[in-house]
């Protein structure tokens, strides 16, 4: 069976666009492939960060997964730094990496130039590589992530090039190793809808959660009162009707975007019914489809995070599994470097 990783950074609170643009497709695609699915500890002390928290933001974003439909009978769940080949193969991969490739990462340039260079950190920079470990460990066939992960995952493939070219082949063999290449090289799963959910108060920014406005954003686990609030003082605009597609109108694109996702309808289905609504009509429409999509998300997260003992189980077993996968390429890895074996 091909297989699939992916994971979301435990900072912050989980919002609409990891949702839509990444966990909600998960759902689907454990049915079909062999999946695992991590929380992303270590990249969440790439910036300042508040170590009280960590602990409990990891179970939650854990707890989360599981409540928006992951099945642990057919995926692992784990955290990421409980399998200690991540860091390790991090460090061999960062060997092969030209620091211009680095450079060049977008969220690279955009986040340090908004910390200031005195608050980053090393691993900012190296960041990238971290996540191409992530992937590359598992053998990794795709990655369903958002649109904001691509570079990263343009990064991710060829740095896998580059290995398998410098030390798998022949070379490989020659040292005692089976030959071929090291890695598989991975390709992204970005969805044809929801791959970039925009910023409730600016369409052309997206969501995320780092936003300093609350107001910005839909966190899965906000309640009822709060989604009806965040709808009612979203930004809009003044044309008349609502439509897709216009460049114009951002907000409306995103808006419509979030109800066909949240609805389960096809856009044109919401094209046509949505085609000569008000704003005044369309906003309670949409808090109601958002409300009734989340609700049973959050009564599931609420029966979750109260079991500790259940949730400690499955991430020690989805570590267990998912350490059997990475050793075995990270001990490859070693030996076609070079390395002298234990
Ligand atoms: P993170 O935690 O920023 O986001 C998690 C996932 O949510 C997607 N996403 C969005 N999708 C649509 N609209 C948005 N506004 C939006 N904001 C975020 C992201 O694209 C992502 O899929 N580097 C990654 C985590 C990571 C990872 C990995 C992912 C580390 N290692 C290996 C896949 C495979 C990140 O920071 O995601």
């Amino acid at each position: 069976r091909k297989r699939i990783v992916s994971g979301v950074q435990p900072t912050g609170s989980i919002h609409l666009g990891n949702y839509l643009g990444a966990i909600k497709n998960w759902i689907s695609l454990q049915n079909t492939y062999d999946t695992l699915f991590f929380i992303v500890d270590l990249h969440a002390i790439t910036l300042s960060y508040d170590a009280q928290k960590l602990s409990k933001a990891t179970r939650d974003t854990a707890a989360i997964y599981l409540a928006c439909g992951v099945d642990t009978s057919k995926a692992s769940v784990f955290v990421q730094s409980h399998v200690r080949a991540h860091v390790e193969m991090m460090w061999l991969l960062s060997s092969a990496t030209p620091i211009g490739w680095l450079n060049r990462m977008i969220q690279f340039k955009e986040k340090s130039l908004k910390a200031g260079d005195e608050n980053v950190g090393v691993a900012l920079l190296t960041y990238p590589v971290l996540m191409a470990s992530d992937i590359l460990l598992y053998q990794s066939d795709f990655v369903p992530v958002g649109e904001d992960q691509k570079q990263h995952l343009e990064l991710t493939r060829e740095l896998a090039e580059r290995v398998n070219h410098l030390y798998g082949g022949r070379k490989w063999k020659k040292l005692g190793g089976r030959g071929g290449s090291l890695f598989k090289v991975p390709e992204p799963l970005i969805p044809p809808a929801g791959a970039r959910i925009m910023s409730l108060t600016d369409g052309l920014s997206k969501m995320s959660k780092s936003a300093p406005s609350d107001q910005s954003r839909i966190n899965l686990l906000d309640p009822k009162d709060v989604v009806v609030n965040k709808i009612k003082r979203c930004k809009t605009d003044s044309f008349s009707g609502l439509e897709f597609d216009n460049p114009e109108r951002p907000e409306c694109n995103n808006l419509l975007s979030i109800y066909q996702l949240v609805s389960g309808r096809t856009k044109e289905e919401v094209a046509h019914e949505c085609q000569d609504m008000s704003w005044g009509k369309f906003k309670p429409l949409l808090t109601d489809a958002l409300v009734d999509h989340l609700d049973p998300i959050q009564v599931r997260y609420m029966e979750i995070i109260s079991d500790s003992a259940y949730l400690d189980q499955i991430l020690a077993e989805g570590a267990t599994k998912a350490s059997d996968i990475a050793d075995a390429t990270l001990s490859n890895v070693y030996q076609a470097m070079g390395f002298l074996r234990r």
